[in-house]
């Protein structure tokens, strides 16, 4: 609980000091997501830890779109930049209190050591109705930061000072994800940009399954 309040001021101080961290746009495997529930016919999804809302915006014009999230100043962004989400605050390793048709969850599962990477997946999969679909999208081993900085955990890497990340291989993302089916995985090359217009380009995995009933 109190990692769980460090991580909440430490989200709360960049999104009160920097506003819309990655921008506006939203990342091209939301639109992919998107095209994915959209053929299966969903009706509802949720996304963990939602930051400012800027991946939930490409959902909530056609799905009933929730969004749980932490840090209070991310959700008073949040309802500004997206006012068709519900946005709901609190801790994505405690049970959401939900049943949906999808979950999108981007970027969050690599901020965690191992214990709670597999208790977020673990209540994703409590709050996805039978036959669900999620899709994930977390660091990648192949990218340049993996393997910086101190090691805490086999593939975890405090890769600046004061922040660490989980950089999945492809077996490792199969063992998170081992009580679904999988559809599909893949690897990303994702752009950010900041509101200031400075890019930046990191290397992610991505996976889509369905729970097994
Ligand atoms: C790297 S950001 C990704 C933001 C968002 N998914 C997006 O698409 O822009 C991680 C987000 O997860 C939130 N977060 C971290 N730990 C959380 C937790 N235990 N419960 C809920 N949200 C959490 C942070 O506050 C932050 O907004």
């Amino acid at each position: 609980m109190e990692e769980q309040t460090g991580l909440a001021e430490y989200w709360s101080r960049r999104f009160a000091q920097e506003g819309m961290i990655w921008g506006s746009e939203a990342s091209p495997t939301a639109d992919w997501a998107r095209r994915l529930f959209r053929q299966h016919r969903l009706g509802s999804v949720l996304v963990p830890g939602a930051g400012y809302g800027r991946n939930t915006k490409v959902f909530s014009a056609e799905f009933q779109t929730y969004g749980i999230e932490l840090s209070r100043e991310a959700l008073d962004l949040a309802a500004e930049w997206d006012p068709g989400t519900h946005f709901i605050e609190g801790n994505v390793l405690e049970p959401m209190d939900l049943q949906v048709d999808a979950v999108y969850c981007y970027d969050v599962l690599h901020l965690f050591l191992e214990e709670d990477r597999y208790k977020l997946v673990a209540q994703c999969l409590a709050a996805l109705k039978p036959g669900g679909l999620l899709v994930f999208t977390f660091f990648s081993d192949r990218d340049a930061n993996c393997g910086i900085g101190r090691m805490l955990e086999p593939g975890t890497y405090e890769y600046k000072e004061g922040k660490y990340a989980h950089f999945f291989s492809e077996a490792d993302l199969l063992a998170h994800f081992a009580g679904t089916q999988v559809m599909e995985t893949g690897s990303y090359v994702e752009t950010l940009r900041s509101p200031l217009g400075d890019a930046h380009q990191y290397i992610l995995r991505t996976i889509a399954a369905r729970k097994i009933s």
